[in-house]
């Protein structure tokens, strides 16, 4: 009897070992894994992670999605780029950044990252479609500050409303200041939605590095940190996106062609030449394939929070975004939320003519007194709320909805053509 139990006791501790190895997170297992679309989103998809210990043999394994677990009988390796990263509290990580590629369009795959028998949930995504056809995406101003406290249930309650999004697009201050505790908490907030959900994003404005002069953060006369002009490594590292702008805006400045729709993302850093980049913008729109274009950066050109004005990125980009009707123009930066008419050269225009709708957006909890500046070409402005929005295109129709945390629609409007 006596030996009975002990073989029990034995089994009993294998199992139970056997089940808590299952669960236990290392140092080698993959964290903070983000999906970014890619420049050709129908054949390939873009995926970073980190760990805390270097792998011997990073991996990313990627199959079509079955029902059951066959699919693992199917796999095919990608090797990553890895690195080592040292974090601004000076601890050691290792930031692996991968693109699956060589995929078939409209199709779903599973994918897991790992190695050294450390491996990430399967996750899955579908590719685009590698012709124009209806699609939703989810567009999130600022989000920015006390990203788990409050940004949470703003990401999650977007989720469980367009949980079919093909991706998600963020215009800049990701985070309040390029530091790991935040990116930790941008983590958290996203979840597993950043790995089955792609997104598109560009630094700007809080994502930039401190300003350094000799190893030294530089300050205003009021004590406060000055950033440069430069996306920090952190960002960089973290996400892995379009390198098709211009060489010296890498992965800031991009665009994707997304099944009928041309999606221009645009550093407008304040101290960078913006003159410089409408070369590149007026190429893109000239040679335009898209029915719909689309256009993402962080400085709007109309400010809706009080005292701003971004004349410099009007004064750029404006005369190019009329000659070439670009349809949508979908900023952050202001804390606050504004929504124009169609507009023509900052005048409103009948909605059966040419012309831009221009959007500022919060998603995040940092609120600014909102700006009367502009309500005259404003159909809705407002505050103290935090908003994400869910854009449908379908063919000759976009539809723009803005929700609250709390389901409630907000602001809609719809563009025909
Ligand atoms: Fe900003
Ligand atoms: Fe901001």
């Amino acid at each position: 009897m006596r030996k009975i139990n002990f073989i029990a006791a034995i089994l009993i501790l294998i199992v139970t070992q056997n089940t808590y190895a299952q669960y236990y997170t290392t140092a080698k297992t993959p964290q903070r894994i983000i999906i970014n679309l890619t420049e050709t989103p129908a054949i390939s998809m873009a995926v970073t992670w980190r760990t805390v210990d270097e792998i011997n043999k990073p991996e990313v394994q990627i199959a079509e999605a079955t029902n059951w677990t066959e699919f693992e009988k199917n796999t095919r390796s990608i090797y990553p780029q890895s690195k080592k990263f040292i974090t601004d509290k000076k601890f050691e990580v290792f930031q692996h950044s991968a693109i699956m590629d060589g995929l078939k369009p409209n199709t779903l795959y599973v994918y897991r990252v790992g190695g050294d028998s450390a491996w990430s949930e399967w996750n899955q995504f579908r590719t685009a479609q590698d012709i124009t056809a209806p699609f939703k995406f989810i567009f999130l101003g600022d989000i920015q500050n006390s990203l788990k406290q409050h940004c949470s249930r703003v990401l999650r309650e977007a989720y469980k409303t367009a949980p079919d999004a093909a991706f998600w697009l963020l215009p800049g201050d990701i985070t309040d200041a390029p530091l790991d505790d935040q990116y930790d908490e941008l983590f958290y907030a996203g979840g597993f939605i950043f790995g089955s959900t792609p997104s598109i994003l560009t630094a700007d404005n809080h994502d930039n590095e401190y300003l350094r002069e000799d190893g030294s953060i530089v300050t205003d006369n009021k004590g406060r940190k000055i950033k440069s002009n430069v996306p920090s490594t952190m960002f960089l590292e973290h996400f892995t996106l379009p390198e098709n702008g211009m060489p010296e805006y890498k992965e800031t400045s991009y665009y994707v062609d997304y099944q009928g729709v041309r999606m221009i993302v645009i550093n407008t850093s304040k101290t960078k030449k913006l003159n410089e980049q409408v070369p590149w913008i007026e190429k893109l729109l000239a040679n335009n394939p898209n029915k719909w274009t689309v256009v993402s950066f962080h400085h709007p050109f109309y400010s809706a929070g009080r005292d701003r004005d971004e004349q410099d990125t009007r004064n750029a980009f404006l005369p190019v975004f009329d000659k070439y009707n670009v349809d949508l123009v979908l900023t952050g930066h202001d804390h606050a939320y504004s929504r124009s008419y169609k507009l023509r050269d900052g005048t409103k225009v009948p909605w059966n003519k040419k012309g831009t709708v221009y959007v500022v957006s919060v998603s995040g909890p940092k609120m600014y007194a909102a700006n009367s500046n502009y309500n005259n070409i404003m159909e809705k402005t407002g505050g103290n709320t935090q908003l994400f929005q869910v854009i449908s295109v379908d063919r000759g129709k976009l539809i723009y909805e803005s929700y609250t945390p709390t389901g409630s629609l907000y602001d809609s409007f719809r563009l025909s053509k």
